[in-house]
Order: C-alpha cells, then structure tokens, then sequence
C-alpha cells in the first residue's frame, strides 16, 4: 500500500532511548519521526504474570538492574531496526510490521524482542496520525471509531501482583449498565473508595498491590469476593445490576499439568475441582466475566468450563491465547473461551495484535484490551481500545497515575467524540452476562 499523505509520512529517524516502567524497572521508549517532522513516540510495558507463549522481552540478564536492563533492545532499536525501516511509510502499518517480523526472523521475537519492536510499531503509528493530523484512536478507525470500552477495574490485587497474598489475581468490577464511560469510571471509584474504607475499618490498611488495587489482605479467596460485593452495596450500587465482578484467576501462575495449588487455602485441585469451585462462586457472586480460570497447558479444562458456564459468562483467555490469531483459531476448534485479551506486548507489533482481534471477531469472540501489571504513562492502548472498536479496557485498578493516565484519556476522547460517543455497555460482551 503506499502512503495516503505521500512522501510526508516517509520515516526519516528512529531513536530509542530507556526509560523506566511502574516498578522502577528499565523498559524502551521509541520514538519516529517522519519526513514532515511529524513525531510519535511510545513506550512498552512488561507483564509479571506472563503466559509462556509469549514473544520474548529482551533483557540484558547479568547482575546489574536484577539483569532487567534493555541495553540490547535498544542497540537493535538504534541499529538494524532504524535502518531496515528507514524511507517506509510511518502510515503504511502493515508493511513496517513485517518489516519487523522478517528482519527478526524468530517465531518468538527472541531475537530482537517484542520490546523492542512494538516500541518502533506503536510510535510509527502515533507519527502516521500525526502526520495525518488525527488523535490516534481516529487513525486507526476513522469515523466509525466512536465505541468507548467498559472499564474492567481492579479492586484487590492478588496473585504475583502482590506477593501471591491471594491465589486470585484481579478482583475487579464493571459497570456495563452505565450510561457513558465517564459515569463506569465515576461509579467504579465510589466502589473502590467505599473498598479502601473497609479495609481500614479492618485494621488492613497495607497500601496498594502492583496495579493500585488495595493489598488482599484476605484468608480465602472467597473473603475478597464477599469485601468486593460489600463495597459495590456501600457505595450505593446494586450488585448485578449496576455494578458486577469480573475475575482474573491466573490460574497459570499457581496450576500446571492438571493440578491447581490455592496456597492460601492449603488445598490442591484439579481441573474438575477448579470448575466446581468457579462455579460455585458463580452462582454466589455477582460474577460476569472470569478471565484465565484455568491454566493455559489446561486447553482441555478450559474447553469443558466454557461448555458449563460459557453461555452466559464471559470466559477470557489471557495466558490461553496471548493475543495470538494461530492460537485463538485453536481454541475456537476446541470450544475454549468466548473472549480475547488483547495485550500487543505479547505478540510484538500492532498489525499481529489486530489480525488476533480480527480474527476474534470473525469467530464470534469478544475482546478486551489490556495493559500489564509493569505500565507507564503511554495511553497508546486506549487509542487501541476505541480505534479498533473492541468494546473493553482493562488496566489494573484506579490509583496510581500509571493506571489513571488511561482511564483519563479515554475521558477525553469521550468528550472529544461529544455526541457521536458511544458506550459499549452490555453490547460489548460475548454473550449477555446480566441476564443470568
Ligand atoms: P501481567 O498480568 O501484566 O503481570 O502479566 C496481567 C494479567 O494477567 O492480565
Ligand atoms: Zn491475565
């Protein structure tokens, strides 16, 4: 395809340079420039609780920074990366991500890793709209890019976000029967006000786990669910109604070839024991969406619980699926999931993360896209989220600026959208979860 805005939008600089993430860890900020002098600029997150088949994010290893420094990602940013796309038209996606894909020649980016590449891939999309004189969430979708997502947002964080306090990882809730994002967004921080003011008529005040959601403190899993349905009644919401739960068990992080270990429960299960329990919550809770609720070598397990539960309930794969079109296909054959989390660090470009939503939607899957739990202040995703249509934002919870800088920036492309904004609401799930 060649460039609509001609030989404006030919990059003519790349640069790299290293920034540092949410967890004070080192992490690669691109940043093109086009032949007009237009810029785009963006920074790539890291996950903690990673799925295996992951693109691989280039570290340095050794003993300096904990091994985590990305002197390497950002020589080959610097280095073959600004010279292969070097003249290639900032607007013209897909060939600058193959581009990419060729030149690093690994089924699993490991060579120049998905760090580095995505941070090239999203800051060329930001020079294209720039170029183009367009917010990006409109370049990418033109004037039908006018869906805001339903925020998923993190009350508790459990899991490796806070030194496995709780089996589960994100105790979060939604609030699909709002009439626009800003009012989701306005409810959720009642309700997670109205959390961190029983956490303190606990004696729990322990502060925040890695994505703002307050530290479990908890002696079940259970317990965080009955505080989570207490906090949406205190703030004055009706459970199901207004306000409804969504989980991310992350059940790779404690279960691996069949058996599930809930470590502060001290019991083990297996796949079917799992099902029996998150069905059990279901019917408890007001629970709609269950992102991972088992592990991802389980493809199996996960077949036979959305079979059980997955007519009415959002089934996410996250770990499953890591944004990978090949295996979300694999999992469609086998009737595993109903909904996709879309995370591009997982794949290593844009255009792959995209192909993994087309063809989610071209196999009747939903999707969410999400941020990781070691985030900084680019807002790239929520142009990705409205640009793309995909109907759900996920980004922890609603502290810490890293977390609000997203929610802050879908508010203001709602108020740029004015009229023509739309919320996603109910329509964005797979199937219809409040109707149960
Ligand atoms: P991560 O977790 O970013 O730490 O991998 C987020 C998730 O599991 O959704
Ligand atoms: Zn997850």
């Amino acid at each position: 395809m060649r460039s609509a805005a001609g030989n404006a939008s030919e990059i003519r600089f790349v640069h790299a340079r290293r920034v540092w993430d949410s967890r004070g860890r080192p992490t690669v900020e691109a940043e093109v420039r086009t032949l007009s002098g237009a810029v785009g600029r963006a920074i790539v997150p890291a996950g903690a609780s990673r799925g295996t088949r992951e693109a691989i994010d280039l570290r340095d290893g050794g003993q300096r920074l904990g091994g985590l420094d990305v002197q390497g990602a950002l020589a080959h940013v610097n280095g073959e990366i600004a010279r292969a796309v070097m003249g290639l038209a900032a607007d013209d996606q897909l060939a600058l991500d193959e581009r990419l894909i060729e030149l690093d020649d690994t089924p699993n980016r490991s060579r120049l890793g998905a760090n580095s590449m995505l941070a090239v891939s999203m800051a060329a999309s930001h020079a294209a709209a720039a170029v183009h004189g367009v917010p990006l969430y409109q370049y990418l979708g033109g004037p039908d890019a006018v869906l805001l997502p339903v925020p998923q947002v993190q009350i508790f964080g459990g899991g490796a976000h806070a030194g496995r306090r709780t089996d589960v990882q994100d105790y979060m809730v939604v609030c699909p029967g709002a009439r626009t994002f800003a009012q989701a967004i306005e409810w959720t921080a009642e309700v997670y006000r109205h959390a961190g003011l029983m956490m303190q008529a606990r004696g729990a005040t322990f502060g925040v786990a890695d994505e703002g959601g307050w530290w479990p403190v908890f002696n079940t899993n259970e317990q965080a669910l009955e505080a989570l349905v207490a906090a949406i009644e205190r703030a004055r919401f009706v459970p199901g109604e207004q306000v409804a739960i969504a989980l991310d068990v992350a059940a790779s992080e404690f279960g691996k070839g069949g058996r599930y270990t809930l470590a502060l429960e001290r019991r083990e299960l297996d796949a079917d024991g799992m099902c029996e329990l998150l069905t059990r919550w279901i019917e408890k809770y007001p629970i709609v969406s269950i992102e991972d609720p088992l592990a991802e070598d389980d493809l199996e397990g996960f077949a036979r619980f959305t079979r059980a539960a997955g007519k009415s309930l959002q089934i996410v794969g996250d770990d499953l699926l890591v944004s990978s079109a090949a295996l979300l296909r694999q999992a469609a054959a086998r009737g595993a999931a109903n909904t996709v989390l879309l995370k591009p660090n997982q794949r290593g470009t844009l255009t792959e993360t995209r192909q993994c939503w087309q063809a989610a939607r071209s196999l009747g899957y939903a999707g969410i896209v999400s941020a990781r739990s070691g985030e900084t202040e680019d807002t790239t995703i929520v142009h990705l989220a409205i640009g793309w249509g995909v109907g759900q934002l996920k980004v922890g919870s609603f502290a810490r600026s890293e977390r609000m800088a997203k929610w802050n920036e879908a508010l203001r492309i709602e108020e740029r959208l004015g009229a023509r904004a739309r919320y996603a609401g109910m329509g964005a799930f797979g199937r219809n979860p409040m109707t149960r």
